[in-house]
């Protein structure tokens, strides 16, 4: 498939699971690429894939600025924008959550998407380019324990529906992939701090709640991100596409 022939992305959190997926598949498409991640084995994709890379803290207004010029002139332009980068924080309730930790997690998710929004549109108005950020199921319902996670892929989805409204008449779509738990790290990491030691009994209730009865994969969601970035997405923007195997719909 050469949905995306000659399109110029950039992918943050490119070396974590639903990043790398995405990555590659955006490759598979056409695209040519830009990697972003604070983790340096992201320049090992860079090399397998012949992109470009940085290392840099997505949360930094002066990074990001300096990421995206870097890749506009490697690039030649700019055609999408994948904004996934992302933490899960501390699982703990929320009357035991420090301040450092909350604004940690708001940090990296939604300053993140919106320095993203800042500093890609401009460029993206250009060639009536999309961005796509990567919320969550947690952007769309509660979770016990995971309190700033949740409140900060809410608010991926406001910045998402009011970017779609500014750019909207700049030709610019923006969008939402809403993930449901996935087989990767980020679901080991909160599997652990829910249940020490027994991780597994978390696993099994999530499972239990996803009707299709499995946790996502990777690439599950990186066809999604690549829909939306495609012209097949063309009349899509502001929306919130959820990939989830039926969880939030239970
Ligand atoms: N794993 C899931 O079940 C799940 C479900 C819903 C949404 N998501 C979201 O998907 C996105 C990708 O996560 P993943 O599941 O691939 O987990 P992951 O931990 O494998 O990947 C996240 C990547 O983001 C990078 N990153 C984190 N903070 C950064 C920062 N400040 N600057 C630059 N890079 C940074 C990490 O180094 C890592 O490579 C995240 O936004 C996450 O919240 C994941």
């Amino acid at each position: 498939m050469t949905r995306l022939h000659d399109k110029r992305a950039i992918v943050t959190g490119a070396a974590g699971g639903i990043g790398a997926a995405t990555a590659r598949r955006l490759a598979q498409e056409g695209a040519r690429l830009f990697l972003v991640d604070r983790d340096p084995a992201v320049a090992t994709l860079a090399t397998e894939l012949g992109a470009g890379h940085a290392v840099a803290d997505v949360s930094d207004e002066a990074a990001t600025e300096a990421f995206v010029a870097k890749a506009v002139s490697a690039l030649g332009g700019l055609d999408v924008y994948v904004a996934n980068a992302g933490m899960e924080g501390h699982v703990h309730p929320l009357v035991e959550i420090t301040q450092a930790d909350f604004d940690r997690v708001v940090a990296v998710n939604v300053r993140s998407v919106w320095l993203g929004i800042k500093h890609a549109v401009p460029h993206l108005a250009q060639t009536r380019g999309n961005l796509v950020a990567t919320s969550s199921v947690a952007g769309v319902i509660g979770s016990a324990g995971l309190g700033p996670y949740v409140a900060s892929k809410h608010a991926v989805l406001g910045l998402v529906k009011t970017a779609a409204v500014e750019y909207g008449a700049k030709g610019v779509r923006i969008n939402a992939v809403c993930p449901g738990p996935i087989e990767n790290r980020m679901m080991r990491s909160i599997e652990e701090q829910a249940s020490p030691g027994a991780p597994q009994a978390v696993h099994d209730g999530f499972t239990h709640l996803v009707p299709l009865g499995r946790y996502g994969t990777n690439e599950e969601i990186a066809a999604a991100i690549a829909f939306l970035a495609s012209d097949d997405a063309s009349y899509c923007t502001g929306t919130a596409l959820v990939v989830d195997g039926g969880f939030v719909a239970g």
